[in-house]
């Protein structure tokens, strides 16, 4: 494959409302991350990709953006961001920036027009449609709960939103539409920016047939099979790619919902020229129940390795993969992959094992380098996110049994990996001087930053080897990847080689001692380990992890 440098590097994802509070009024900004990109750097980082900064409303935290050319003052305003422009290029740190294209903010200038009237010009930036007979135009369910559609009583017709109704799609039909939207990317990349994230842009072109789905079709089955993966959507992207994209040495990628091993190679394959990169969700939504995300399964193992090596198998020679475990929407990895309690630490290095050895860029969402873990507030009104709010108040009215339902918030809601991140054992944990917008977690005064900066036991000390070894070893990045084992139950045994070298890597994902013979490897040497113990022997212990090489 070829090899280039968003190949080559690690991405490190800021939720910046959660960073660092610089201006003590409890909301992160960007003074506040300029504060820290020496931390940042100092793991080995060489691209960070930082959630909507744009002004906003905020229904959806910056997913629902009011200006594409505006930073939000309370963030710090354009000037904030060409500053942290320059102190990132001052260290050799690429900035990503995340496009959300699919649908604006109801409060921007485009949809406020558009809603004036039918001749208005930004009428048709949006879908208007009449209904049938007092109802939506078809049954397609917003992602946030509800109707995909709105009533506008001036003008009679019903409006799409896949999110929240404050986040109306926009529509890229009208080629209007897309040169607006190819305009704001060449306005940031103008200003040198590195790349982009790009928010479900799998959604971007819709089925103009608006076929409603079968009845009892679940959500997570209408996001794959009715909005994902539209009829112009490869068209589309090429011509973002052409007009726009190809013009720079930028990054891409895509978050891809419904985006499956049938459809995802067409997005990153290099001779296609979309996108480099996209984010599946095939492990992330593996404990999604009938009822989707708050109706959790527990998770299959088996099912879960395999989705790796399904996905590099798909990919091989062809497109370029995204390695992560969580991010802004999901709730913390070491508590939902590992074991936050007993063995956090141990667990918590094993993914980052995970993370950095397998083929593909790794992405790591802040406060996982050093192991930050769920919250569980007592009570739905200490929960601010959109998602977790709409589910709650449809369980209500479902007559669902709400304690069942708290325990899914607590263990599902995006709330989880939004908590401020924990610096030190002061007020706030570091993060604020004043209250924070969401409560910080309790366990702070033992999970922070400060705590593991100079320790070397420390997860953060092992985040910043695993990575030095992953930049250091080519194979790690380029070679190949083998399951060696792919039906054992509770090891992760995989081979990555090229010419020059071969790694085994050894992941216990249980909390048992596991008998395992691993004098076999003794013409291997162990590169790192989150145990203290002799280079080889007969087990492995409760979430160990070992990568041996020669
Ligand atoms: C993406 C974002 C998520 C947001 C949604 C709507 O999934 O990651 O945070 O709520 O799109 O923009």
């Amino acid at each position: 494959m070829k090899k280039t440098w968003w190949k080559e590097g690690i991405v490190y994802q800021i939720y910046p409302r959660s960073f660092k509070d610089s201006s003590g009024n409890g909301i992160g900004d960007i003074y506040g991350i300029i504060e820290k990109l020496d931390y940042i750097k100092s793991l080995g980082i060489n691209m960070i990709w930082i959630c909507p900064m744009y002004s906003s409303p905020n229904e959806d935290n910056g997913y629902d953006i009011s200006d594409y050319r505006k930073i939000s003052e309370e963030f710090g305003g354009n000037k904030a961001f060409d500053i942290l422009l320059k102190e990132m290029h001052k260290r050799d740190l690429k900035l990503i920036m995340d496009l959300v294209s699919n649908h604006s903010s109801d409060e921007h200038k485009w949809f406020e027009e558009s809603k004036k009237g039918e001749d208005n010009p930004y009428h048709d930036y949006y879908f208007w449609k009449k209904g049938k007979s007092n109802k939506p135009p078809n049954n397609w369910l917003s992602v946030f709960s509800g109707s995909a559609w709105q009533w506008d009583s001036n003008l009679n017709k019903y409006y799409l939103h896949l999110f929240t109704k404050k986040q109306p799609d926009l529509n890229w039909e009208n080629p209007r539409v897309r040169d607006e939207i190819y305009d704001v990317l060449n306005f940031w990349l103008s200003k040198g920016v590195d790349g982009f994230r790009m928010d479900v842009i799998s959604f971007v072109s819709k089925r103009l047939d608006f076929p409603s789905a079968k009845k009892g079709t679940s959500l997570p089955q209408m996001m794959g099979n009715i909005y994902a993966n539209g009829p112009r959507i490869h068209e589309f992207l090429k011509e973002m790619n052409k007009k726009v994209l190809s013009k720079y040495d930028v990054v891409t990628v895509g978050e891809g919902p419904g985006v499956n091993l049938k459809t995802g190679l067409k997005y990153v394959d290099e001779n296609e020229q979309e996108l480099n990169m996209v984010f599946h969700f095939d492990h992330l939504q593996i404990d999604y129940g009938p009822e989707g995300k708050f109706d959790p399964l527990p998770i299959d193992f088996i099912k879960f390795k395999k989705v790796f090596s399904d996905w590099d198998l798909y990919l091989k020679n062809k497109g370029w993969n995204s390695i992560f475990l969580g991010n802004h929407d999901f709730s913390r990895i070491v508590s939902r992959f590992g074991n936050d309690q007993k063995h956090r630490n141990e667990s918590a290095k094993l993914l980052a094992t995970l993370l950095m050895t397998l083929r593909g860029t790794p992405y790591v969402y802040q406060g996982d380098e050093i192991g930050m873990t769920n919250v569980k507030y007592p009570s739905i009104d200490y929960y601010d996110d959109v998602e977790t709010r709409n589910a709650w108040k449809e369980a209500e009215e479902q007559n669902k049994d709400m304690d069942i339902f708290l325990k899914a918030v607590h263990k599902q809601s995006r709330d989880n990996a939004r908590t401020p991140l924990q610096w030190d054992n002061s007020r706030n944990a570091g993060f604020s001087s004043s209250k924070p917008w969401l409560d910080v977690n309790k366990n702070y005064n033992t999970i922070n930053v400060e705590l593991q900066q100079d320790n070397p036991d420390s997860i953060l000390n092992y985040y910043r080897e695993i990575i030095r070894i992953r930049k250091n070893n080519s194979t790690l990045i380029y070679g190949d990847f083998l399951d060696l084992e792919p039906n054992n139950e509770k090891l992760f045994i995989y081979k990555r080689w090229d010419k020059q070298k071969t790694f085994i890597i050894v992941l216990n994902f249980s909390d048992d001692k596991i008998l395992c013979d691993l004098n076999d490897l003794s013409s291997m040497i162990l590169v790192i380990g989150n145990y203290k113990k002799s280079a080889y022997g007969e087990s492995m212990d409760p979430w160990e992890a070992r990568v041996y090489s020669h």
